[in-house]
């Protein structure tokens, strides 16, 4: 099954941008053709030694990244103990220097027995980047760990891989998603948010070697790998979280939670019958960016804005008034931004000025935000 993810992970390396080369051992020619590869590859596809008696050499020396997917038990011992038999392990043993990932794949059993797990242990120790296997059913009907990783996650590793490490020694907390005010127990007021633009400002800064901490409101994603998750429900929870990672030494807070305003002034602990609840009091929740940037270590604060239209000069008096040190300024109504999509576009506010982006990934915009963040930190 592993072998079959190759092929899409082929084609989304090319989305990427990347350029793509495909080994193939004489095995995985018995799950897919060369064919299949090299149409995803848009690239010829080697397999053997001596078809190019260079190849084992030049591949790996243009290469920026190697990827080893899927890695079988036995590509893994050949790896661990230099034996180069075919062009994938002789390419690997002549990858020196080179950053290298693995996405092992195999049953439980054969994960599990001492030899794979000295065979990883080794292989990690020699600077290979390890992803997954992940635990489910898998390809002999059993359940256990040894799924090779989703393309996405092999993806990300690869990213990761390439990112130039400009925020190592920076410790980032961002917030993300919504939080929930409750009125009883089964009702509440929120805001609106996927938390897809927090879960992208972690992950970008992760891949650039900081030491992530994610505090998120209630959201449909999952947790990102190599990041300190902490689930909170209710403005007052988010609060005292942030305020635990600052005193922690926080070096950097992005705030990009949809925070509620407001929170009910009354929560009833049992459901609160309709005809009982005729207008609402609310009190307005604690503003976490004032009460950070008022205390005594304040980190490199960024928050966001998000308005409908363009109040740029609505975003700088917040900026100012709540003790930011960049704001982001986030139409909303406009197309292709806000809510629930993937992508955003986005102004920054800071005291260097003003710099205004094109439409693009939220997790480009995570990007540019650090680089930003870096030349006026600087
Ligand atoms: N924020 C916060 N604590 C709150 C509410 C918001 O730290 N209790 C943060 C948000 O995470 C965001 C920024 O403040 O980074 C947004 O500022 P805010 O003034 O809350 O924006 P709006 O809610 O859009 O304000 P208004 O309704 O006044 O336009």
């Amino acid at each position: 099954m592993a072998a079959y993810k190759a092929v899409d992970l082929a084609r989304r390396l090319r989305d990427a941008e990347a350029s793509v080369t495909i080994m193939m051992t004489e095995a995985s020619q018995r799950f897919i053709t060369p064919l299949s590869l090299e149409t995803a590859s848009q690239n010829r596809v080697y397999s053997s030694l001596f078809d190019d008696p260079l190849a084992h050499i030049r591949l790996p020396a243009e290469a920026d990244l190697v990827i080893i997917a899927p890695a079988t038990a036995n590509s893994l011992a050949k790896f661990a103990h230099g034996i180069a038999d075919d062009l994938v392990s002789t390419c690997v043993l002549a990858a020196t220097g080179k950053k290298i990932i693995i996405a092992p794949a195999m049953n439980w059993r054969m994960y599990e027995s001492p030899a794979c797990r000295r065979n990883l242990e080794i292989l990690r120790s020699d600077g290979m980047i390890q992803v997954g296997p992940e635990s489910g059913s898998l390809a002999c009907g059993e359940e256990g760990i040894g799924r090779m990783s989703e393309v996405s996650e092999i993806i990300e590793a690869a990213v990761a891989a390439l990112c130039p490490k400009d925020l190592a020694g920076e410790t980032v907390v961002v917030t993300a998603g919504p939080t929930r005010e409750y009125i009883d127990p089964v009702r509440f007021i929120s805001n609106r948010s996927s938390g897809k633009m927090g879960f992208a400002l972690a992950r970008a800064a992760r891949n650039r070697g900081a030491s992530v901490t994610l505090i998120a409101g209630p959201t449909a994603l999952a947790a990102p790998s190599g990041i300190t998750c902490i689930r909170t429900e209710t403005a007052k929870e988010m609060l005292q979280a942030v305020k635990g990672q600052v005193n922690a030494g926080a070096t950097i807070l992005v705030m990009a939670a949809a925070v509620a305003d407001f929170s009910p002034a009354n929560r009833s602990n049992t459901k609160i019958e309709k005809k009982d609840l005729a207008t609402l009091a609310l009190d307005r929740t604690d503003d976490i960016i004032t009460a950070v940037a008022s205390a005594g270590r304040k980190p490199f604060i960024v928050g966001f804005a998000a308005e409908t239209g363009m109040n740029l000069d609505r975003a700088a008096r917040k900026m100012k008034d709540k003790g930011m040190d960049m704001v982001v300024f986030n139409d909303v109504s406009a197309e292709g931004c806000g809510f629930d999509v993937d992508t955003n576009r986005v102004i920054f506010l800071d005291r260097a000025g003003k710099k205004e982006l094109e439409l693009m990934s939220k997790y480009d915009v995570a990007d540019a935000l650090f680089n930003r963040l870096l030349q006026i930190k600087a």
